[in-house]
């Protein structure tokens, strides 16, 4: 009788486990469903939406994998070719085939950088800087509300400047408001990919932003595997199961 006892309580056990495990997925999954669905993440953050600080007279703008205007795709190939290609190697143009693929997929989010000509910057605040003005695009962040590791995480697939604005915190900045943005949205983590290559923007996420390797990067999973990869993967988590999930 007594055996009997434990195998039914054991059988509860397990099942009631089982039934949390599904229902903390399906939670996840809204999280993500729920911000992926936000018409304008930036919304909420109208002190982000201008930037003027060192000579930079900015403002951003949201965006959307399958809403862009040929003029943008255009412009994003052509940008990421003229930062990420030195550091690909032989490598190029397989990733860019498939940066190009990424680029208007249906989870991808945008934030696009508009440099304000002077003469509208002095007159008034401008809200929609495609339409409105002159604006040229000098720069754009693209990313995703995706499940990594069982958790809710915004990743960061590419943060890309033109050369003549990079160095002037707008980098920082921009991370700034992802990490608001995912913090807003109850992900539990930021992360992205960097080559090992790209030395400066090592420098800037870990040294200057204080992200780390991620137990997940290939040369925490395997320093043999790890020496094979020429990237890493770094984070910054927002609470503990990510912590040690992902740090
Ligand atoms: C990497 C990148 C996004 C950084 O943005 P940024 O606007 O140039 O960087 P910031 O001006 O915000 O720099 C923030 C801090 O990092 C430091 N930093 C940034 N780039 C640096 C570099 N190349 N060397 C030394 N320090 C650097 C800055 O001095 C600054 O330090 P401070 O806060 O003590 O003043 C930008 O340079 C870029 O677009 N590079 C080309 C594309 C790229 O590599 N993207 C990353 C792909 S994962």
């Amino acid at each position: 009788m007594e055996v009997e006892n434990v195998d039914v309580n054991g059988k509860n056990h397990k099942t009631t486990k089982r039934k949390e495990i599904l229902q903390k997925k399906k939670f996840i999954e809204e999280l993500i469903k729920a911000a992926s669905s936000l018409k304008d993440p930036l919304a909420n953050f109208p002190d982000f939406l201008h930037y003027n600080k060192k000579g930079l007279c900015l403002c951003l703008e949201g965006g959307h994998g399958t809403r862009l205007s040929r003029s943008l795709k255009q412009y994003v190939q052509k940008l990421v070719k003229l930062n990420m290609e030195q550091h690909f190697g032989s490598d190029w143009p397989t990733e860019e085939k498939v940066k190009h693929r990424d680029m208007v997929a249906p989870e991808a989010r945008y934030i696009f950088v508009y440099e304000v000509p002077n003469l509208v910057s002095t007159n008034e605040k401008i809200s929609k800087p495609s339409n409105e003005c002159n604006c040229n695009v000098v720069g754009f962040v693209h990313y995703r509300f995706i499940l990594e590791e069982e958790l809710p995480v915004l990743y960061v697939y590419e943060l890309q400047l033109e050369p003549h604005i990079q160095g002037k915190g707008l980098g920082k900045f921009l991370m700034q408001l992802l990490e608001l943005i995912a913090r807003k949205n109850s992900m539990a983590a930021i992360m992205l990919t960097v080559q090992r290559q790209n030395r400066s923007a090592m420098f800037f996420y870990t040294s200057k932003l204080g992200y780390c390797v991620s137990s997940i990067s290939p040369s925490r999973v395997d320093p043999l595997v790890g020496l094979r990869k020429n990237y890493e993967i770094l984070c910054r988590t927002f609470d503990q199961e990510a912590k040690s999930k992902l740090e």
